[in-house]
């Protein structure tokens, strides 16, 4: 393409070095939708003649539908997906193919190719977390009624619906959809199209039909800054590396109530795998796996944030970095939201299971204090007599349900018996009714807004 410059051609190693078709090929429609919508603006602004604009939209149209159908294949020799097509065009049409380029630099192409194919992605992440978000909601309604142990710092603290805490997760990805519908409208509001190489063009081009006809809301302000911003790949990679802390933690939970210790779920045959040596094992990989990529999704994060940081204005080289960081992060997050939507659907919850665990560990304790407050005891006081009676009850091996009424009323001659229906697991966790509580009432409060929410 600069044969005009340099009398040796790029040394093989180097050729490959810097070529990034193997993985920038992935944008041609993309790239192929951006040329389409400059070459109409060139024609325009009589920049570019109707018949050379006919050659040019027909020629990347058939390119478009030759790679499709598999009729033509990636020349690895191109050194990107924009010298590729444009060689390919002009292969095919001749010196129409060499008048595209007019107005217009790979600086400004790369920018706004990114852009689309994010774009799109980004809607197919959304929809793959609102996926994820049903089958949570859909196993929280089943479960409204399941009672558990809920727990602060690991240690068993107060029993609520197994329901509630799994839908603690619905409301994180419900917040992912909005970190990433974020990043997308602002990924959207500027077009760099027309940015050229750094410093915009003496062309009289009209960057606002071009901006329009991608879908974007206007032409970027400063050319500079259009050719040299990478911060929509670095949000949409801040918001996948939270919600990945999300799976994350969900995959350690599922990874910890499917183990014998809890045993609170039984994760479906397809979701898990056995060991070549224990015939015993069944092993919840999936997880393990969501929770491992979760590391890399960060690692893509941090490669473009320190690729970035020490960049002179405009563009540089190192920008090329971008794409496999940004393709890698989208391609894990949506390789772990396909399995974990599935794997979240098919799972059993084992409500004998989580009620044997909220019967220990005193975990009606907190429900016994506030007893003794609605008879009128200030919280301390009663805070500090349950205390003691937990301690008493360890010394006996004995639970709160069981501990005698006559030793209960040595501590406060308020206690009385209806104290033990006050304690149980049913009341404490139906009766938790305040706004987005524990209670089963409160778990189908939520799973209505969510519906709301999934349905918008
Ligand atoms: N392949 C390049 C990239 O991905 C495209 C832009 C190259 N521009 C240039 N002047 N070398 O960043």
């Amino acid at each position: 393409m600069w044969a005009g410059r340099f009398q040796k051609a790029l040394d093989k190693k180097a050729d490959d070095f810097n070529s990034s078709l193997r993985f920038d090929c992935r944008m041609y429609a993309q790239d192929i939708r951006g040329s389409i919508a400059h070459a109409k603006m060139l024609n325009s602004v009589g920049i570019l003649s109707a018949e050379d604009l006919g050659l040019i939209v027909n020629g990347l149209t058939a390119i478009q539908a030759d790679i499709e159908s598999g009729v033509l294949s990636f020349d690895t020799n191109a050194e990107d997906i924009h010298m590729f097509i444009e060689g390919e065009l002009t292969k095919r049409i001749g010196d129409a193919g060499k008048r595209l380029h007019t107005a217009r630099s790979r600086n400004d192409q790369v920018a706004v190719d990114i852009r689309l194919y994010l774009r799109d992605e980004a809607e197919t992440v959304i929809a793959l977390i609102k996926e994820a978000i049903l089958a949570i909601t859909q196993q929280a309604e089943e479960n409204a009624e399941t009672i558990a142990p809920g727990y602060t710092h690991l240690q068993r603290a107060q029993p609520i619906s197994f329901g509630h805490h799994l839908l603690a997760y619905a409301m994180m990805l419900r917040r992912d959809v909005g970190r990433i519908s974020d990043a997308v409208a602002r990924m959207n509001a500027e077009c760099p199209l027309g940015s050229c190489a750094l410093a915009g063009t003496t062309y009289p081009i009209d960057r606002a039909q071009t901006a329009a006809a991608l879908g974007f809301d206007a032409p970027s302000w400063n050319s500079i800054d259009g050719v040299s911003d990478r911060d929509f790949c670095l949000e949409l990679m801040s918001a996948f590396s939270v919600l990945m802390t999300h799976l994350s933690r969900l995959s350690e939970e599922i990874i910890l109530w499917s183990s014998w210790e809890f045993k609170f779920i039984e994760l479906d045959d397809s979701y898990t795998t056995g060991s070549s040596i224990m015939p015993q094992k069944k092993n919840p990989d999936m997880a393990e796996l969501i929770r491992g990529k979760t590391g890399r999704v960060y690692g893509d994060l941090q490669a473009l944030l320190t690729t970035l940081k020490g960049l002179p204005l405009a563009y540089n080289k190192d920008m090329q970095e971008d794409k496999e960081a940004i393709f890698d992060a989208l391609d894990s997050v949506k390789m772990c939201l396909e399995v974990l939507t599935p794997m979240i659907a098919t799972m059993k919850v084992l409500p004998k299971n989580t009620y044997r665990a909220a019967q220990k560990g005193f975990i009606n304790a907190t429900d016994l204090a506030d007893y003794l407050v609605k008879k009128g005891m200030p919280f301390r006081t009663a805070y500090k007599i349950v205390g003691t009676i937990v301690a008493e009850c360890i010394e006996k091996d004995c639970v709160l349900d069981n501990f005698p009424l006559a030793d209960y009323q040595k501590h406060s001659e308020l206690f009385a018996e209806d104290l033990y229906g006050e304690i149980s697991l049913e009341t404490c966790v139906n009766k938790r009714l305040s706004e987005g509580g524990a209670s089963p009432a409160s778990v189908k409060a939520q799973v209505e807004k969510i519906h709301a929410f999934l349905a918008k």
